[in-house]
């Protein structure tokens, strides 16, 4: 019997009980309906308060300064004031942009500032602590996105968010056991008085007055607040008296980018995605590529045909993304030459249906990426036909761990998404993760990939997700959920979800949803599998335009996300 759709039924009605008959398997799931505007995020208490701007009048440009705030109450597991992030836009009339405010290395980092006498990686020194902070950019985001595209004052705009702060968010079973798996080490870095040396409960409420007061001078005093004034110099005097090395200067000079993004068609459809420092756009741009030739849907979802074609396409485009890509204000990135359609037949020129290709035979080097899971991604929709992703992280849970007392708020450490030692050379010659090594004023190589897909020239799906390595497979598997495989954006999201990424050569499987038969078929042509059960595999919060001219939220079950709308 075919649990499959038995699974998938329980989960999107796990959290969308109001939508969801008496299981048949015919039925579709869906999530939310709204007839307007949407805001789909980490919480509900974030996406209320989105959905609170537009509901004022406030366009989606509005609703992302209030939303992003919002999510370092009601998730500051990732949700930040001291990270960094990315937006991609389509507004109604067509046009395209986005805006990079991923954080920066300081201007006193140096490529072996986390390596000890002998060159070898000094543990945690990247991770954890005052030197694993990088410049903050998310204030320095959202304020360039009002100044660009906002329509309300600042003040109103910060009105729901600082009330929130006030008020505080009340805890759910996962963010209690997220606090209490990461207390002993929250403790170790904070001491035992933080607010987060403590345990917290299911139902217990957390107020942030002290980020309240913070986002009130914001409010008063604008962006320079948080890189001129008092609230750079408090955050520049606990760095420093934690050991780190962002001054004031690094503060001042910080600025948000706007950059041309990543945008390519598949099928029909037009994708547009995040450009470097984001490895997204590029990476998605080359597995959809790659994949484009074949009959997926012939296949079936899931199928062993299907995940093989897929994984092989995963392949080849990590192992480029690894050597090639970093931020081009340091680099060149050859974007066009990735893409480029005869360049993408080419590198699948090698697979072979009865065997698995050997990533160390794709491209030479052992450099193997780790990166974190804890970034979050949220859509929105508004009223006026404006659509944004955006995706923001602190790197790590709670980032560098360091939560800034008297300003309210965690500091990422995303120094940790530079590569610490750079590799050997490939075979062309390129010095693996060359292109990521650590330089002062640079930023990290991300994968956060927040995406848009058009269809005929109006706007068809907000997708993205956090999940590190594994946020590009998750994006791509959403689209071809929906496009290719015709699936609500509920069903989409819920559906079982697997990656491979080059190094290691392997594929991962999300838990109990895929069967032994698919993993005997995928075995026996040589592919490696991981059998120890897989975490979840992102979190992908979506929207849906259907042809009805209603919006779908594409909420995600693994997490306590949820879609608002009107
Ligand atoms: N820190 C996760 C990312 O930027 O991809």
């Amino acid at each position: 019997m075919n649990l499959k759709p038995f699974i998938h039924h329980l989960l999107g009605c796990s959290i969308l009980i109001a939508s969801c008959s008496p299981i048949k398997e015919e039925t579709r799931i869906t999530g939310l309906i709204a007839e307007q505007a949407m805001v789909v995020s980490a919480r509900k208490e974030a996406s209320q308060v989105g959905v609170s701007i537009l509901r004022e009048g406030g366009n989606a440009f509005d609703a992302m300064v209030a939303t992003e705030l919002a999510l370092a109450i009601a998730f500051p597991f990732a949700g930040n004031l001291g990270g960094g992030g990315f937006m991609v836009f389509r507004k109604a009339d067509g046009e395209i942009g986005s805006i990079d405010y991923r954080e920066k290395a300081p201007l006193a980092a140096t490529v072996d500032m986390y390596l000890d006498e002998n060159g070898d990686v000094i543990p945690r020194l990247s991770t954890t602590g005052a030197l694993a902070v990088g410049v903050p950019g998310t204030i320095a985001g959202i304020f360039e996105v009002h100044r660009m595209h906002g329509s309300l004052q600042i003040e109103k705009i910060l009105a729901p968010v600082i009330s929130l702060a006030e008020k505080g968010v009340v805890v759910t079973e996962r963010q209690a056991a997220s606090l209490q798996a990461n207390l002993s080490i929250l403790t170790e870095v904070n001491g035992p008085n933080s607010k987060f040396s403590k345990t917290y409960q299911a139902g217990d409420t957390i107020k942030y007055p002290e980020l309240a007061q913070t986002l009130r001078r914001i409010a008063t005093n604008g962006r320079d607040e948080f890189y001129k004034g008092e609230t750079a110099q408090k955050l520049v005097d606990f760095l420093t008296e934690n050991g780190g090395i962002i001054t004031l200067d690094d503060l001042a000079s910080y600025e948000a980018v706007w950059r041309e993004p990543i945008q390519f068609d598949f099928q029909g459809h037009t994708i547009t995605s995040m450009a470097p420092p984001s490895s997204g756009g590029v990476t998605i741009a080359q597995i959809l590529g790659m994949i484009e030739g074949f009959d997926l849907k012939n296949f079936g979802h899931n199928s062993p045909e299907y995940i093989q074609v897929l994984v092989e396409a995963e392949r080849r485009a990590y192992a480029d993304r690894n050597f090639f890509l970093g931020d081009p204000d340091f680099n060149f990135i050859p974007t066009l030459q990735m893409m480029d359609k005869n360049y993408l037949k080419e590198r699948m020129s090698t697979f072979n249906w009865d065997q698995a290709t050997k990533s160390t035979d794709v491209a030479h080097g052992q450099i193997n990426f780790q990166e974190s899971d804890e970034t979050t991604h949220y859509s929105i929709m508004d009223q006026f036909g404006n659509a944004l992703a955006i995706t923001t992280t602190l790197n790590g849970a709670y980032g560098s761990k360091l939560y800034v007392e008297e300003l309210g708020f965690f500091l990422n450490n995303e120094m940790d998404d530079f590569s610490a030692k750079t590799g050997v050379p490939n075979m062309f010659g390129l010095i693996g993760a060359e292109a990521n090594k650590i330089e002062p004023g640079k930023r990290m190589l991300s994968s956060m990939t927040p995406t848009l897909v058009e269809k005929d020239g109006e706007i068809l799906m907000i997708v993205g997700t956090p999940g590190g390595s594994t946020i590009m497979t998750s994006v791509v598997q959403a689209i071809l959920n929906v496009i290719v495989f015709e699936m609500s954006m509920q069903e989409a999201v819920n559906a079982p979800r697997f990656h491979h990424q080059w190094l290691p050569d392997e594929i991962r499987f999300e838990k109990d949803v895929f069967t032994q038969v698919t993993f005997d078929a995928l075995k026996s042509k040589g592919y490696l599998i991981n059998e120890s059960p897989s975490p979840i595999i992102g979190k992908v919060d979506a929207i849906l335009k259907l042809s009805n001219g209603k919006l779908e939220g594409g909420a995600d079950h693994r997490g306590d996300d949820a879609a608002v709308g009107f």
